[in-house]
């Protein structure tokens, strides 16, 4: 029998699939559990595999790849989509892509598998990294072709002698990995409607947070964090910490309304609390570190980047030279933020770098100051000369219409 990859995560979708692609497309099935940081049990997954046919499942623990190699990236490069999502799904699918390829490779598979549906982004991320890492698989997407509801799998399941006791089914779509964790569909679908209380399950309320704000410091190397409070700590260890200090301070929390590929806009709820302070951190060191041109460049690289990840061109030679453009941007990004962390808000309130070009000399108002106010005169003469020029020779006869340009529009 031909042998077929299949991202396996142990729920019911991909347990139904391994069935489903073993009866009726003649498979042997592959499961393979790619651990980027979801609260799931291995154990029970491995046997939830086995027990629905497949020849093996495997279990890969990718989360430092992950955090390393693609969350960190998308923090340095600051994206983050359409200012409010953190891409934690988003980063993870190439990743996955690229393993279920290299396992294809070593276990002979001819074909892969994943169990997205055909209205969202993730059935992209996982195609076109599939196709682009080797063209040659086949990719079968059971859920796609074969879409079944709830009640209709577990029988399936059940008539194929696969009897596991599922849960009840949970009121939202759950993702999560180690970036953040998502929640999509009952009652969210109702852009009006606020969230209840169990969408949320990493970070705590704001008003059930701790009046008591905590203080942390993280430093940056190149724009990668690597210790907090004065201690180093693996990419893992860190994204970790910070996921459970800043949900028990309530931070991290977004209400969105997202666009996606496929173009339906779609309510999601997010819980990234290590996403949320780390981007807050990491803007405020460059707001220390970089010039303002390069700020403005890379704000409009970050947007870029952002879209490119979330629409699944990871694997791309525009991600290879935006990566190039990024890493050149962090080569002075080094220093230490302060954070405060308070009742649902992560709050910079210090930074310090060796390299930076904040120069108290020139800021202050105070003695030791190094600026020459005298030069500015002379510089504002120069700055503002075109502007005069055209108030000359084109505006002045207008002015009353220039002055309206400032004004309400039911004013004009
Ligand atoms: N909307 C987010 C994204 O496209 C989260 C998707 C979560 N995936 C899922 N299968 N529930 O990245």
């Amino acid at each position: 029998m031909p042998k077929l990859v299949l991202a396996y995560s142990g729920g019911l979708d991909t347990t139904t699939a391994i069935k489903w692609l073993s009866v009726e497309q003649g498979y042997d099935v592959v499961a393979l559990n790619i651990d980027v940081g979801m609260s799931r049990e291995q154990p029970v997954v491995e046997a939830r595999g086995l027990a629905a046919g497949a020849v093996k499942v495997r279990v890969i623990d990718a989360r430092e790849d992950f955090i390393r190699y693609f969350a960190f990236p998308a923090l340095a490069a600051g994206a983050v989509y359409q200012d409010a999502y953190p891409l934690a799904t988003a980063l993870a699918r190439p990743l996955m892509a690229k393993l279920l390829v290299d396992v294809a490779h070593e276990e002979g598979a001819s074909a892969v598998a994943h169990g997205c549906t055909g209205k969202g982004n993730d059935q992209v991320r996982f195609d076109v990294g599939i196709q682009t890492l080797d063209p040659a698989l086949t990719i079968v997407a059971p859920t796609r072709e074969n879409a079944m509801a709830r009640e209709t799998q577990i029988d399936y399941l059940r008539r194929h002698g696969v009897d596991i006791p599922w849960a009840a089914k949970g009121p939202f779509s759950i993702d999560e990995n180690l970036w953040g964790r998502s929640a999509e569909a009952g009652v969210l679908e109702d852009p009006w409607e606020e969230p209840p209380p169990d969408a949320y399950e990493w970070t705590r309320s704001p008003e059930d947070a701790p009046a008591t704000p905590a203080y942390l410091e993280i430093e940056y190397q190149h724009g990668l964090p690597v210790r907090l409070d004065g201690e180093e700590l693996s990419p893992v260890a860190l994204v970790e910490r910070l996921n459970a200090l800043g949900g028990l301070h309530g931070v991290g929390r977004v209400d969105h309304v997202e666009d996606r590929l496929v173009g339906i806009k779609s309510r999601e709820i997010y819980e990234a609390p290590a996403a949320v302070i780390l981007h807050a951190a990491h803007r405020a060191l460059e707001a220390m570190t970089l010039s303002r041109q390069q700020i403005r460049l890379k704000k409009l690289i970050a947007t870029e980047y952002a879209e490119l990840i979330y629409n699944g061109l990871w694997f791309s030679g525009h991600h290879q030279d935006i990566a190039a453009y990024v890493a050149s941007t962090q080569r002075h990004v080094t220093g230490a933020i302060r954070v405060r962390l308070q009742r649902g808000q992560a709050v910079v309130v210090g930074r310090r770098a060796a390299e930076s070009l904040y120069d108290r000399a020139l800021a202050t108002y105070d003695r030791g100051d190094t600026y020459d106010q005298s030069a500015a005169v002379g510089f504002i003469n120069i700055w503002g000369l075109q502007t005069r020029v055209q108030a000359r020779r084109q505006l002045l006869g207008e002015l009353p219409e220039a002055l309206k340009i400032a004004m309400p529009r039911e004013e004009r």
